[in-house]
């Protein structure tokens, strides 16, 4: 055996910086659910005893809470006065709720990973699935409040004005399917923007359809949006003007039958917008820092949710164009293309 110890050495480099983010990551979990960056981001600089006092935690702890985020570029050090602080980019990613660059949503999804790990190692055995229900709810959380912000910057400015003639029906006045629609973000965008149009989300996971509900009340949009129980395969209604699917087309059993349902449920000169995870049609297209966050996701959540559903196709986060043009024609759609991209989205618009 020859180790190439200068190989061996740059493979070393990256555990460090990769085990230093995974523990890192609990200190963000933990600062998020306290509010300590939303404290230090309104307070400015300040010293660890001052943001214990103002977040009614241990000034020892926070010392150490503060030390963890410096080492980790998410706070401002300065040694002169011994004060921590948030720069402007730093409180816009980790404080300001709703920012297009909120990242602590991403984190609890990560926390949801590590519950699941007796789950997922079993599974990994049995080949059995494990549905997107039998995670820790700090999924449905972490997941809404990550999705949330790109929905919010791009939905509504990028996507929709993308896909043919939808934005003139929005306006004009449509009826709206977001399926798979979790805790409701996207339907609920929609809805903010397009007041004549109405908006029905689907989701096969109860709770999240509850606190769907309860968020639209929250809104003042429970005139216009309802949220149901439902799957992809046989959720309700006919004539939709627009049927969304966002980050779930993946994580179905059986997608063809969900886009032979989505067909079947469209009016005449209706389309169907599908986002998913922005990948490359072969692997090592997505061997990059965006496709080791997917295929992660996708080994713990979306692969494990499809196989627990009837068919268990498996796209996998990392689908690609080519395998869901695959789906969508095999659904009945003549046609698909796709409409935008982002750094972490794809989108495609299907018409009969
Ligand atoms: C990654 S989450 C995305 C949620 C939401 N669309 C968003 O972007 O925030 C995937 C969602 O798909 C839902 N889902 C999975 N399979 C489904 C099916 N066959 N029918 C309806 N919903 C399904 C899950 O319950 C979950 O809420």
């Amino acid at each position: 055996m020859t180790i190439d110890t200068a190989r061996l050495d740059a493979f070393m480099g990256n555990f460090v910086r990769d085990i230093g983010a995974v523990m890192h990551a609990a200190t963000v979990v933990v600062g998020d659910q306290l509010g300590l960056y939303k404290a230090l981001a309104a307070g400015g600089p300040m010293s660890a005893d001052e943001l214990a006092r103002r977040t009614e935690t241990d000034p020892r702890y926070l010392l150490e809470w503060l030390s963890s985020q410096a080492a980790s570029g998410y706070v401002e050090y300065d040694p002169a006065t011994q004060r921590f602080s948030l720069s402007e980019e730093q409180a816009f990613a980790l404080a300001e709720e709703g920012s297009p660059a909120f990242i602590p949503g991403a984190f609890q999804i990560g926390m949801a990973q590590f519950k699941a790990v007796p789950k997922i190692a079993a599974a990994l055995r049995t080949g059995l699935g494990v549905g997107w229900h039998e995670h820790d709810a700090a999924l449905f959380h972490g997941t809404e409040r990550f999705f949330r912000p790109g929905y919010a910057a791009n939905l509504v400015a990028q996507w929709l004005p993308a896909l043919d003639g939808a934005e003139d029906r929005l306006r004009a006045g449509a009826r709206v399917a977001d399926v798979g629609c979790g805790h409701g973000a996207s339907t609920l965008i929609m809805a903010e923007a397009y007041p004549t149009s109405t908006f029905v989300g689907y989701d096969y996971h109860e709770p999240s359809i509850a606190y769907a509900r309860g968020a639209a009340e929250k809104a003042g949009l429970a005139d216009r949006v309802r949220f149901e129980v439902a799957t992809a395969q046989d959720y309700p209604g006919r004539d939709y003007d627009l049927v969304t699917v966002f980050d779930c087309l993946h994580d179905m059993g059986d997608p063809v039958g969900a886009a032979a349902h989505v067909r079947h449920s469209l009016a005449d000169g209706g389309s169907w917008m599908i986002v998913e995870p922005l990948a490359g049609d072969r692997l090592e297209d997505n061997l990059n820092p965006v496709g080791r966050i997917f295929y992660s996701a996708s080994t713990f959540i979306c692969t494990p949710a499809s196989r627990s559903q009837a068919v268990g196709r498996c796209l996998g986060a990392q689908a690609g164009e080519a395998r869901l043009r695959e789906v969508v024609t095999a659904g009945g759609f003549g046609h698909f293309r796709r409409a935008a991209e982002t750094p972490f989205n794809l989108i495609f618009e299907a018409r009969a």
